[in-house]
């Protein structure tokens, strides 16, 4: 498909085409991915691609589709190629900003659904005193929206923290996109800091976390796809567990006793992790695994 191919395409054309030409450059989903990008330009859902094979595309679209597909065999995630990702059943926005959201971590928000509905148990009905959730770590604001869309609106209120400014706003759009904006607030800072300004230590029920936590050195090492997702949404440091330490720091100020603090992990983390928390004063720990039979996600309750 060169540029002086003068060529009428059809889409059931163009997507053999295209997915010869994805599997030639080593792209495993190589039809998967022909046909999103194609119902990306079109704007029609990729099921109707096929009750349009015959459908001539215009130069125009032509065009698009040919800059997408340069930037999927330079690597480019189709999540970005898209500009959004499926997760929890809701559509979010995505950019190079933010980390796409992965499948394991829809283990996350099951276990803070778990946990809420034992909380509601205890909770005297109060509209002042609605359980308060605080997602930290929350890049395009996938953990905190799809709480507020799963959870009682009336018993609840979520807060969402980032240190990337691009990924709160980001995670804004998103809450807008999923008509949570009065359920959910996304701050700007560190971990858990601008709780500060808010007076809320010791009054959070439920702090969620997926932090970077890749150890500095693997970097180098991952697949094109991932190095385009943002260093600062990946790198836990040189033992990965810098984000882990500071946060377990953190959560003792704002966490209340009895409140759960539930954590996606790398498997190979879990002891060490566990360790810490459990010097700390944390314990009924859940250990969660993934579709891989990895241990992935990590709830524990502050028990003094
Ligand atoms: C692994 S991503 C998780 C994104 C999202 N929660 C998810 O599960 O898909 C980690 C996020 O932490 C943010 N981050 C890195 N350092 C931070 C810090 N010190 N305080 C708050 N957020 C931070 C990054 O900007 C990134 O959005």
């Amino acid at each position: 498909m060169t540029d002086n191919q003068k060529k009428d395409w059809a889409v059931a054309e163009i997507i053999d085409w295209t997915t010869k030409f994805f599997k030639a450059n080593s792209i495993l989903e190589s039809r998967l991915d022909a046909e999103l990008i194609l119902s990306g330009v079109l704007a029609m859902k990729r099921l109707d691609l096929y009750l349009n094979f015959d459908r001539l595309l215009t130069l125009k679209e032509l065009a698009d589709f040919k800059v997408n597909i340069k930037k999927r065999i330079e690597g480019l995630p189709i999540a970005y190629i898209l500009g959004k990702k499926e997760f929890m059943s809701l559509t979010f926005k995505v950019t190079p900003d933010v980390l796409i959201p992965r499948p394991e971590t829809e283990f996350l928000v099951e276990e803070v659904l778990r946990v809420s509905r034992n909380m509601e148990v205890f909770q005297k009905f109060d509209i002042n005193s609605k359980i308060l959730i605080v997602d930290t770590f929350t890049g395009s604001g996938n953990i905190p929206i799809s709480l507020a869309k799963h959870l009682n609106k009336i018993l609840y209120f979520i807060y969402g923290i980032d240190i990337n400014l691009k990924a709160v706003k980001v995670a804004h759009e998103n809450s807008l996109l999923n008509q949570t904006l009065r359920d959910v607030r996304f701050l700007h800072g560190d971990i858990l800091l601008p709780l500060k300004i808010f007076s809320l230590k010791g009054m959070v029920d439920i702090i969620t976390a997926n932090p970077p936590y890749l150890k500095t050195s693997v970097l180098s090492t991952l697949r094109k796809e991932v190095k385009c997702e943002p260093k600062i949404a990946l790198d836990g440091g040189e033992d990965g567990l810098i984000f882990y330490s500071r946060l377990i720091d953190q959560a003792l100020d704002y966490l209340k006793v009895g409140g759960y603090l539930v954590l996606e992990i790398d498997p190979e983390l879990n002891f060490l992790i566990t360790e810490k928390l459990e010097l700390n004063g944390f314990g009924e720990f859940n250990l969660i695994k993934d579709l891989q039979g990895l241990d992935r996600v990590l709830s524990v309750r502050r028990l003094s």
